[in-house]
């Protein structure tokens, strides 16, 4: 267990640790899920209140700010702080998204924060994303190209225009995980289902012009449980940061296999 002080002119309300308030200041009430694997307490909301006049713009600001002056314990991913990384991922006034990219400001009244749902949590705001990265395993993320061909020998292989345009709305997914864990397939089928962070990966190889393995790839995906548990809720379309669209891309796998389906 993490030890921490109280900051300067704190006050206990509630069991709760609060700043005391300063007037003029523009304050803003944040509730946090805690949970801990130390804690006896599981889980529980805290409430911390934050001078928005003396933090930066975005929910991970404010997270940053609660962790470096109010609360040393409060424990959540983060890296780039500016969209890119999707390790800031979590549930914002009950919505998937990355705390970088999100307005404090957007948010009328108290900020809620959650870690993303239907997950294991590892601790308070960090879920534990290992099924996850071992289904995006399974679709071999990498392009597959056979090693003798003289296409590989010693040059990149190129690609038309029209080719590469295939793969804008795909390359740019950072696997943050907003939209599987926003997915009601993908919470009751979680164990088979690869859900659509996965499916849009997993289409973004199957589509590349390079790829030499597009069969086996849709052979792999080809399942009642992998594929076809996506009946076209769209939540995760709605709940992308990046503004992507899982399901399209799901729509397009179950296309093309129907196209191949004679010779699979
Ligand atoms: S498709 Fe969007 S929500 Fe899903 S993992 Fe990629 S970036 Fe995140
Ligand atoms: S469209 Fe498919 S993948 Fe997306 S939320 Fe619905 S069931 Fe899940
Ligand atoms: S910190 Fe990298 S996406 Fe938010």
């Amino acid at each position: 267990m993490v030890q921490f002080s109280l900051p300067k002119n704190s006050k206990v309300v509630e069991g709760k640790y609060f700043k005391d308030k300063t007037n003029g200041k523009t304050l803003k009430k944040v509730k946090i899920y805690r949970w801990s694997p130390e804690s006896n307490e599981n889980p529980r909301l805290d409430t911390y209140e934050v001078n928005m006049d003396e933090c930066g713009p975005m929910v991970l600001d404010v997270l940053i700010k609660i962790k470096n002056e109010i609360d040393s314990t409060v424990t959540f991913r983060r890296s780039c702080r500016e969209g890119v990384c999707g390790s800031c991922a979590m549930n914002i006034d009950g919505t998937n998204t990355l705390a970088c990219t999100k307005s404090a400001k957007d948010i009328v009244g108290e900020i809620k924060i959650y870690p993303l749902p239907h997950m294991q949590v590892v601790k308070d705001l960090v879920p534990d994303l290992n099924k996850l990265y071992k289904q995006y395993q399974s679709i071999e993320p990498w392009l597959q190209v056979e090693a003798k061909n003289d296409k590989v020998d010693k040059h990149e292989i190129y690609q038309s225009k029209k080719d590469r345009e295939k793969l804008d709305g795909l390359y740019e997914c950072i696997l943050c995980a907003c939209c599987s864990t926003s997915c009601p397939s993908y919470w009751w089928n979680g164990e088979k289902y690869l859900g659509p962070a996965v499916l849009l990966q997993a289409y973004r190889w199957i589509i590349d012009s390079r790829d030499e393995e597009r069969e086996k790839r849709l052979k792999k995906v080809a399942d009642e449980l992998k594929l076809f548990r996506c009946h076209t809720i769209m939540n995760c379309t709605n709940s992308c940061p990046k503004g992507l669209n899982p399901a399209k891309a799901i729509g397009s796998i179950k296309k093309m296999l129907t196209q191949y389906s004679k010779n699979l």
